[in-house]
């Protein structure tokens, strides 16, 4: 395949959408790092994009050709965290290694500051999710500190390494 770049693109998710998603929704090894639980039935799945994905103010499909082959997300803070959001992505196994979800992070990256208008994005990672961190340094964010036992997911307090960008050093990278 030429450029990978030039096949990645996002776009709203709808329950029709249902027998991809379960491409990495169903899968333990794609969910293992992230706060869902494994999806175990289509039914599961259509409830989530309707209930969770569709009011949801920025959550996208990473799509090659086309074809949703996972997921992308910014979510605003509320009140005095507004001015930010934190990025999340997930990707079906089979499509790992090929530099998509960095393409769909920087791309997220940019909707953030030219469309939302936000002043930060952020996301939280463990540790030892190197394939993570490296995406989020190749969207531009840096990590900016450790912090211990964080967060609780599936039932373990895990450390997390914190990433962020500003819009003012997006703006400068992209100037
Ligand atoms: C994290 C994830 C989305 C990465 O997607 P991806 O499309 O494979 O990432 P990319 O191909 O853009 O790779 C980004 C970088 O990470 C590296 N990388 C990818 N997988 C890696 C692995 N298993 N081990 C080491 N490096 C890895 C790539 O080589 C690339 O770095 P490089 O350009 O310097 O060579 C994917 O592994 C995934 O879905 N994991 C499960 C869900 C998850 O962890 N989500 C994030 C929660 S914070």
């Amino acid at each position: 395949m030429d450029d990978i770049k030039t096949h990645v693109t996002l776009r709203d998710l709808q329950e029709s959408d249902v027998e991809d998603f379960m491409q990495w929704a169903a899968d333990d090894e794609v969910t293992k790092h992230v706060s869902w639980e494994t999806h175990k039935s289509n039914a599961e799945t259509i409830d989530f994009i309707s209930t969770i994905i569709k009011p949801h103010p920025w959550f996208k499909a990473i799509c090659l050709d086309g074809t949703p082959i996972g997921s992308i997300s910014l979510t605003p803070g509320s009140g005095i965290h507004c001015c930010r959001a934190e990025l999340g992505y997930v990707l079906a196994r089979k499509y790992w290694r090929k530099g998509i979800t960095s393409q769909a992070a920087r791309l997220a990256v940019s909707a953030a500051f030219d469309d939302l208008k936000l002043e930060r994005v952020e996301a939280l990672v463990e540790p030892t999710n190197v394939a993570s961190k490296r995406v989020l340094e190749k969207a531009g964010l840096e990590c900016v500190g450790l912090e211990r036992r964080y967060i609780l997911v599936k039932g373990s307090l895990r450390d997390s390494l914190l990433f962020s960008i500003s819009s003012e050093k997006y703006k400068l990278s992209a100037a």
